[in-house]
């Protein structure tokens, strides 16, 4: 089977981290982000896979090349600006080889998801689908697109971030579409897929139908959700074929060290070369490779960029740090507080929170 995976995203919500990297590619416990999905999905079956690329699309070939070390035969369609969604589902459509009526696998690429995709593939041939929908179950849907479906499976209506959501059932991101179907996206103009093409679809009467499977699933938007995502990969809360987990609850990769009075715990990922030192505390926090936490110093779920440095006393909760960034002693930054690359917050007594 053939994949489409959409890669182009700005990842605003991720800066600063995805200022110099693209959230697909963020390090996540000791690989790109997209990798774990990636290897998931040619552990169901896909062989090829389009990535349709935009932002910084250099990156993403220079990472995968031709995909012969997962396994994989990767191509690459770049958009010369971005096309939303089905316009980028659309535009990587030209790189297929499958026939009109194949299945194809369509992923964001900044998705966590431990649901069973040769389950959803069979649903959408039972069904005779245009395209079917992985939908899964949350406890606030105000934030994501709600689908309520039938009882035989079949789509009823997309209501997009509303503040009162039909369903707590919303698209997860993951779509099989009949490659015909993507023939009727509009070509060379920004279409989305949420509010354009599957509400129209709909309207035209097509088969649309929803995969409902409540296992594992994060969308990783946010700096929150990008430290959960590690936590729960270095947890084995969400199994990786691209992760061994030990049960220590960190993940140390090469080269890393850490005094053997610090307290690292909670689903850590602690980079390469990366170093914690005494009496130290780093909880459910992300390292990234060559960041140093001197002596005493407390980092909390918070992500702390390439070569940055906390310095010994510092303490860190709920926060950003860009690559390259000093912070020196006596500085608190809390709650959602972020600081851009190569920055140097100096010698401080003052708490700065972003709320
Ligand atoms: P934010 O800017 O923080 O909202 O993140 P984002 O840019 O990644 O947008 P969003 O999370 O809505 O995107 C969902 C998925 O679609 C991600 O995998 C994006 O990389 C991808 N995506 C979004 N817009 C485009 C686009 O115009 N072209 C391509 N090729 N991919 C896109």
């Amino acid at each position: 089977m053939e994949a489409i995976l959409l890669v182009g995203g700005q990842g605003t919500r991720l800066r600063p981290l995805t200022i110099s990297t693209p959230k697909p590619l963020l390090p996540t416990a000791g690989v790109p982000l997209l990798e774990h999905q990636l290897v998931r999905a040619r552990d169901a079956g896909v062989t090829r896979i389009v990535f349709a690329t935009s932002y910084r699309a250099e990156m993403f070939s220079e990472a995968f090349g031709d995909g012969g070390r997962l396994g994989l035969d990767i191509v690459y369609v770049t958009e010369d600006e971005p096309l939303g969604t089905a316009g980028a589902i659309r535009n990587a459509s030209t790189a297929l080889e499958c026939d009109a009526d194949s299945p194809v696998l369509v992923l964001n690429g900044d998705i966590l998801s431990g649901h069973d995709i040769p389950a959803q593939v069979a649903a959408h041939e039972k069904g005779e689908a245009a395209v079917t929908l992985h939908l899964t179950l949350v406890d606030d849907a105000r934030r994501y697109g709600s689908v309520p479906t039938s009882p035989d499976g079949r789509v009823m209506d997309f209501v997009e971030k509303s503040p009162n959501p039909p369903t707590n059932q919303v698209n997860a991101g993951c779509y099989v579409f009949r490659r015909s179907v993507i023939g009727s996206i509009p070509a060379g103009r920004v279409v989305s897929a949420e509010y354009e093409t599957f509400p129209q679809l709909l309207a035209a009467g097509e088969p649309v139908c929803g995969y409902v499977e409540a296992a594992y699933w994060l969308d990783v938007g946010t700096p929150a959700a990008f430290v959960r995502g590690v936590n729960d990969l270095v947890l084995g809360t969400l199994p990786s074929p691209v992760v061994e987990v030990d049960g220590s609850g960190v993940l140390l990769l090469e080269n890393a060290s850490v005094a053997s009075t610090a307290r690292v715990d909670g689903g850590t990922s602690v980079g390469a070369g990366a170093r914690i030192g005494a009496e130290a505390t780093v909880e459910s926090s992300v390292l990234f490779d060559d960041a140093v936490i001197e002596q005493d110093a407390r980092v909390v779920r918070s992500v702390v960029g390439r070569g940055a440095r906390i310095c010994s006393g510092a303490v860190l909760e709920d926060c950003v740090i860009g690559d390259g960034v000093t912070v020196r002693s006596g500085n608190q930054l809390l709650n959602g507080a972020r600081v851009w690359p190569n920055t140097e917050l100096p010698p401080t007594a003052i708490r700065f929170s972003a709320e």
